[in-house]
């Protein structure tokens, strides 16, 4: 599975990258707006930074201004850039002709394993089911991405499964074990994968330990080569 780092915020994602868990970035309005910072820059920090897809939201109204900002937002970067795209009539108009143009798209906002069916037909590269936010309101979040991964499967769509509005580990581990192709992650959670108390106690023993044992003088041949 490919994690994407869920964050428009440069430093997050440069340890991402330094720890070799960032395949992408996945942005949207309210993650750019919470950096404080002009657009154009965390776009262009974001560009020089990942290694992979990095998600940019469209947010035209009509299928003609989404088109034109998509063709705006690939031109940054055509073999990164991927323009993420809502989940409404307009937004699949402009999906197939981003599909024609050859600029990637990634439909945001899905709720239901129908909108999924529905970008997969338009040919959208990626879809983002929000399995947070329908945790949220008492649905099963997860129990979309099983859905969606089957029908997918079934008829052999090319579309690839973002699993977004990650808020935990457990989110993560099940949208592995469902074979999710991406999960698109809070730099937070990714932490939290790194977590447990046993790893800690391990750390606390060796380092205890290694501190009590003898230390020889440099060239006093201490060690294994001491006893030859
Ligand atoms: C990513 O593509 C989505 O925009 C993001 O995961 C939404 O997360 P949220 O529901 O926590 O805002």
């Amino acid at each position: 599975m490919k994690f994407f780092i869920d964050s428009a915020r440069i430093e997050e994602v440069r340890q991402a990258v330094a720890m070799g868990v960032c395949d992408g970035v996945t942005t949207n309005p309210t993650l750019v707006a919470q950096t404080g910072r002009p657009h154009d820059e965390v776009i262009r920090d974001l560009l020089a930074v990942v290694p992979g897809p990095v998600s940019l939201e469209a947010v035209s109204e009509d299928a003609d201004g989404l088109f034109e900002e998509a063709r705006a937002l690939s031109a940054r970067n055509p073999e990164k850039v991927v323009v993420k795209i809502p989940m409404t009539p307009a937004g699949l108009v402009a999906v197939r002709r981003c599909v024609e143009a050859g600029i990637r798209t990634n439909v945001t906002l899905v709720f239901s394993a129908t909108q999924a069916l529905l970008a997969a037909k338009a040919g959208a590269t990626y879809v983002s089911p929000f399995i947070g936010r329908l945790d949220d309101v008492s649905s099963d979040g997860m129990a979309l991405i099983e859905e969606i991964l089957t029908i997918y499967d079934q008829y052999d769509f090319d579309t690839e499964v973002i699993v977004a509005s990650v808020r935990h580990p457990m989110h993560v581990l099940r949208a592995a074990m469902l074979g999710a192709d991406v999960a698109t992650i809070p730099f937070g959670v990714v932490l939290k994968l790194f977590e447990h108390p046993l790893t800690d106690a391990g750390i606390r023993k060796f380092l205890e330990d290694h501190r009590r044992i003898p230390q020889g003088a440099p060239g006093s041949g201490g060690g294994s080569r001491g006893l030859v």
